[in-house]
């Protein structure tokens, strides 16, 4: 093990504007236990410094599980004929903002599919309700819309908007989407930060035919658009997919991914995800020891859990909508870490908490 090319690179890393693409391709490389455990203590160290011991929660709320689009990794794709669909109404989701609320927990997401019927003036009376009754920050994750929808759900208060990326390499991003295309995906992007959403992002890890220096940039991808969140998830083959017959992602190689992107981007928060707990155990504590500091539980009201089948073995299948909440302080108990009740606004730009946003 040559510990001083490890331990000055990680330094060259940590301190430049642009990282060398050569020097994360040679820490993402690394397999060596004790090497690893350096580039984790250093990430662990860089999120301590840069966002402190805290670990803050977003409450999931899967809403509809009808999707228009066919990504290749996805259980939810539109061919998937044998998963039964559902969509929640706005009083089964308003009672999973209040379980939310009640446990203290200051941030929805509505996540969904690319649900075709999703209709903008529902999604917007929805926010409203939300906002007048909770005291919740609201995130989206409801795929590629309009600019004016964008609009419509920040105009009345929405705070922030997960998008991932997935994949920052145009060819294999078309290759996985069919149908879609990556200028898309940018302009999406781009006009939500536009807008003043908190934008967040994220790639899969360990995708069919993605190399190092692909993942090198993605992190570099993170870095030049300061996402304020980058959800980094490892890929698990679902059988109703074309990549069925693939390999789930090696654990140390999302591990690295996430601890380089802590690195490089310094105060982003960074989830341990559910596909990182749904790896075949649940590492979602070696996540949050690898520059990780939130964590995402599941609201998602029965008996509609099991039907949100994104990957096979998706953990928390079987709890009920509150279950989930008092788990994250054991988690973070067994680790030495707090859960911070705060609300949790970005980090970036001074903390500007995304009321600034006047583009509209
Ligand atoms: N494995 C891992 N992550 C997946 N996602 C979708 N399918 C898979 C899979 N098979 C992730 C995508 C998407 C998020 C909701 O789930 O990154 O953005
Ligand atoms: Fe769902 Fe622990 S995270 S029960």
């Amino acid at each position: 093990m040559n510990t001083s090319k490890l331990k000055s690179t990680l330094k060259r890393v940590a301190a430049a504007n642009r990282p060398e693409l050569a020097d994360l391709e040679y820490l993402l490389g690394l397999t060596d236990d004790r090497e690893l455990a350096l580039v984790y203590q250093y990430a662990d160290e860089v999120r301590a410094q840069y966002c402190g011991s805290g670990i803050w929660l977003r409450g999931v709320v899967e809403f509809s599980s009808y999707c228009r689009n066919n990504c290749l990794y996805c259980g939810l794709n539109a061919g998937n004929k044998d998963l039964p669909r559902y969509r929640l109404n706005a009083e089964e989701i308003l009672a999973a903002a209040e379980q939310i609320a009640g446990g203290a927990i200051k941030t929805i997401v509505l996540q969904s599919g690319e649900d075709p019927e999703l209709d903008p003036l529902w999604l917007r009376d929805l926010i409203i309700k939300i906002k007048s009754r909770f005291d919740l920050a609201v995130t989206l994750s409801v795929g590629e819309r309009s600019r004016q929808d964008y609009y419509l759900w920040r105009a009345v208060g929405a705070d922030r908007y997960l998008l991932k990326i997935e994949t920052s390499d145009r060819k294999l991003y078309e290759s996985l989407h069919p149908d879609m295309s990556f200028t898309q995906r940018l302009r999406c992007l781009g006009e939500l930060k536009d807008l003043g959403y908190q934008v967040g992002s994220g790639n899969i890890v360990g995708l069919k035919g993605q190399s190092l220096k692909q993942i090198a940039r993605d992190i570099l991808f993170f870095q030049e658009n300061d996402f304020d969140m980058i959800g980094i998830g490892p890929f698990i083959p679902h059988q109703a997919t074309a990549l069925a017959a693939e390999s789930k992602a090696d654990l140390q190689l999302t591990l690295k991914t996430l601890a380089l992107t802590r690195i490089v981007t310094k105060n982003t928060y960074l989830p341990a995800t559910t596909a990182l707990g749904s790896l075949g155990a649940d590492y979602r504590r070696e996540g949050l020891k690898a520059g990780a500091n939130v964590l995402m539980p599941n609201f998602t009201p029965q008996p509609y859990r099991k039907y949100y089948e994104i990957y096979p073995g998706k953990r928390c299948i079987n709890e009920n909508a509150g279950d989930c909440g008092p788990c994250m302080e054991i988690m973070a108990g067994q680790i030495n870490r707090n859960i911070d009740y705060s609300v949790g606004h970005t980090l970036k730009r001074g903390g500007e908490h995304g009321q600034k946003g006047t583009n509209y």
